[in-house]
């Protein structure tokens, strides 16, 4: 007995028409410490179950008018009492139909005569049974409960970043377009007060050589500031304008993977030859991808002026290799060179906006950036980078077929 739990005050339904039967049990259980309640047939039974479920119920099978069958039957029948563990009683010279006890949801069963250790041990073993389903419903309850909150809270989570993100977009596009459009408005200024000052010479006849000498230059020197500094905002627009991807404009279909890589390539071979630029396409000829091709031309071409521009020095000519393969449902590529690699310092930043290590040689800062969104957003896929110094660069991207 010792290694059951005792549960004390446990509340538990004695029901037997024999008097005698009822009284010993109810004696027996009360001395054991449990709160008894004994009902004498099983109308009285039913109702005092419904009005206040106990944790137990000891059910006499053969009694007048309804038998013990059928008051288990209407308390699972009830959502009040449908888990309240039965234990049946039976007389040994009864018929007990075993299997019809557990069928109707019984979880044990006694015989009279019995020895009331018999009976304490059942009643007890029940209880902690019950117990334990109780309180792993409950548990079970709770980690429902925390992985709903867990869930809405990771919603939340990615709404605020993708906020986030943008608004470190917007300050960033400002940031980059506001530095040429300040030079552009200072130089202009320059230019429209050294012009009046001009107009004023020559209105008054007092100009000299000098003067339109001097005008020319400041002229020449201002325009072409203006002119640079706008075309690096207009740069800049037409970037920030591809990471705002028009979704709409590229329409999804079905293309030969190596083939569509082929056209691509084919279309860089100018900034390709410049340095005598290897470019091998490896995969199936045959395999089709049912998807945005001009994303993927997009990213494909950010990749190789990405090895253009940081991988290799001017007079070095490097190899690039682009290989896919089928992976389930996936096509993988692996893009690598074998350039000059990214040290590891500014790995964790590369798919950032404007993160650059080329702004002074007219760098953006937002291929990547247009790579991950592409991947990611309009073609559901995923993309990662490994790199090392001296080594080269490799991108692998994932896409559904
Ligand atoms: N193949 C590569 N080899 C070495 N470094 C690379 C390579 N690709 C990217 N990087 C590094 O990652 C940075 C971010 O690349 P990303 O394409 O986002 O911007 P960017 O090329 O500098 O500017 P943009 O593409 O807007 O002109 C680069 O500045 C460079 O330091
Ligand atoms: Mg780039």
């Amino acid at each position: 007995m010792s290694d059951i739990k005792t549960t004390h005050k446990a509340d538990i339904l004695v029901v037997d028409d024999t008097t005698a039967n009822l009284q010993l049990l109810v004696n027996m259980l009360t001395q054991k410490g449990y709160k008894v309640r004994p009902a004498i047939n099983g109308k009285l039974a039913l109702s005092s179950a419904q009005t206040a479920p106990p944790d137990l119920i000891l059910l006499d099978i053969i009694m007048p008018h309804m038998d013990g069958y059928q008051v288990c039957e209407h308390l699972k029948a009830d959502e009040r009492t449908r888990d309240i563990p039965i234990i049946f009683i039976s007389a040994i010279n009864e018929v007990l139909d075993k299997v019809k006890a557990f069928t109707l949801g019984g979880v044990d069963y006694i015989t009279k005569p019995f020895q009331f250790e018999e009976v304490w041990v059942r009643v007890e073993t029940h209880l902690t049974l019950r117990n334990l389903q109780i309180s792993f419903k409950e548990k079970n309850e709770l980690l429902e409960k925390t992985l709903q909150q867990l869930q809405d809270a990771q919603k939340h989570l990615i709404q605020s970043e993708k906020m986030a993100a943008l608004g470190n977009l917007v300050a960033g596009v400002a940031h980059e377009i506001n530095t040429p459009v300040g030079i552009s408005v200072t130089a202009a200024s320059t230019l429209a007060e050294d012009t009046k000052e001009f107009s004023r010479i020559y209105k008054s006849n007092q100009m000299k050589r000098t003067d339109l000498e001097t005008f020319l230059d400041t002229a020449i020197e201002s325009s072409s500031m203006i002119l640079a500094n706008l075309r690096r905002a207009a740069d800049l627009i037409v970037s920030f304008k591809q990471v705002a991807v028009d979704q709409s404009s590229d329409f999804q279909r079905r293309f030969k993977v190596k083939e569509y890589l082929e056209e691509v390539i084919l279309s860089l071979t100018g900034q390709l030859k410049k340095n005598k630029h290897t470019v091998t396409i490896e995969g199936d000829e045959q395999l089709t991808l049912d998807s945005y091709p001009g994303a993927l031309s997009q990213i494909i071409t950010n990749l190789v002026m990405n090895s253009l521009t940081h991988a290799y020095e001017k007079e070095n000519s490097g190899h690039i290799k682009i290989e896919f393969h089928r992976l389930g449902d996936m096509v993988i590529f692996q893009y690598t060179d074998d350039g000059k690699g990214i040290a590891s310092e500014n790995m964790s930043k590369i798919f950032e906006p404007f993160f650059t290590t080329n702004r002074f040689q007219g760098s953006t800062g937002l291929g990547l950036y247009i790579i991950y969104n592409l991947v990611t957003q309009q073609l559901r896929g995923t993309v990662e980078c490994e790199s090392e110094v001296g080594v080269g660069t490799k991108f692998v991207i994932q896409l559904p077929i």
